[in-house]
């Protein structure tokens, strides 16, 4: 195993790097006859039942009961408790990044789901793979005590070109119209480059992150952003799943989540992997170093890795719940090595 690892400061990034161009090369006229076909036309896709329902089901569970350890008084039979002051601290009303929650064994096994591995596999036609330490997303229907609007931003730096990064979610529970999730700028990953080809103003979006977290991939759209996507033939999409279904989109593609509005509480892990040979020794040390202390990282599984150690803030103070460890931790194996990057192929 490395031993190699990294000293972390707060609000730091490791293993920067802002390649000019694809990383790797996809022959465009090559046919696969398979979901790939769609992806590199559109830049996204959905791949069914990467896992059975079965096991969908299991990881609803799961997730319940991860909110159920903070012992808050969170019910998911009772919309009454469906408010923040019974749930854990999460980003735009569900998105799960604190606690150590990116390195729950739930985490780990979705990561290692042998459907969800065969799709990274099958992109970027290696074995040799690392993962984000991502977040999970549960979302409660209707919830009066947020205020949400909606945020499109893609989770690529302007000043990258070509596909660097492929992220995902792996879908939990029935996702429809009603559903709230994800939703997508079909074929805007197409037009990063023409788009950034003029300097261009991030949104003073409300729920930007506050300046001094460096997030060196992400860029917030204003409206009329999206109507210049939208004035060149890409169309915005509610992208809806089964119960095991799989989504891949290009991280140039805009894209944002949104709530629930139906009585279905939504139940999403992100996952996104990339060729281990991307990384630098840096980032490698860097995620290293998360691995050990349970910190997540943003979507990028390979460069720009950020050590998401803030604490989870609540009414002005950390949260009495704050956690640094999971509750059930994963069982460590040498996949989940590899995967990390902590131990090379
Ligand atoms: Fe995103």
């Amino acid at each position: 195993m490395s031993t190699t690892t990294t000293t972390l400061k707060e609000y730091e990034t490791f293993g920067t790097q802002f390649e000019t161009q694809n990383l790797v090369d996809f022959d465009s006229s090559r046919v696969y006859g398979d979901w790939r076909d769609e992806f590199h036309k559109n830049g996204c896709v959905v791949i069914k039942n990467v896992i059975s329902k079965e096991r969908a089901q299991y990881y609803v569970n799961k997730q319940l009961q991860w909110l159920h350890n903070f012992d808050l008084g969170f019910d998911e039979k009772d919309p009454s408790t469906w408010t923040a002051d019974r749930l854990p601290v999460s980003f735009k009303g569900g998105m799960y990044f604190a606690y150590g929650s990116t390195h729950e064994k739930m985490a780990w096994e979705a990561r290692t789901e042998p459907g969800v591995v065969e799709v990274f596999e099958k992109l970027w036609e290696t074995k040799e793979l690392i993962s984000s330490f991502d977040g999970m997303n549960i979302s409660m229907p209707n919830r009066k005590d947020l205020n949400w609007s909606p945020w499109p931003h893609c989770d690529q730096n302007p000043a990258r070109k070509g596909m660097q990064a492929v992220q995902g979610l792996l879908n939990y529970a029935p996702n429809g119209d009603k559903d709230g999730g994800l939703m997508l700028m079909k074929g805007s990953a197409k037009l990063f480059d023409e788009f950034f080809s003029r300097d261009r103003e991030q949104d003073d979006h409300e729920d930007a992150p506050p300046p001094e977290i460096k997030f060196m991939d992400l860029f917030l759209f204003n409206k009329k952003d999206v109507q210049w996507f939208k004035d060149r033939g890409c169309e915005l999409i509610k992208v809806n799943m089964e119960p095991g279904d799989f989504v891949l989109w290009d991280s140039r593609t805009m894209h944002y989540a949104t709530l629930p509005e139906g009585d279905q509480i939504r139940h999403v892990q992100y996952i996104c992997m990339t060729p281990r040979k991307f990384a630098t020794d840096e980032a490698l040390a860097a995620k290293a170093t998360c691995f050990q202390n349970y910190y997540g990282t943003t979507h990028w599984p390979h460069c720009n890795i950020r050590p998401s150690s803030e604490k989870p803030m609540r009414n002005g103070e950390v949260c009495p719940k704050y956690r640094q460890e999971p509750f059930e931790k994963p069982v460590v194996t040498d996949q989940i090595l590899k995967l990390a990057g902590v131990k090379s192929y």
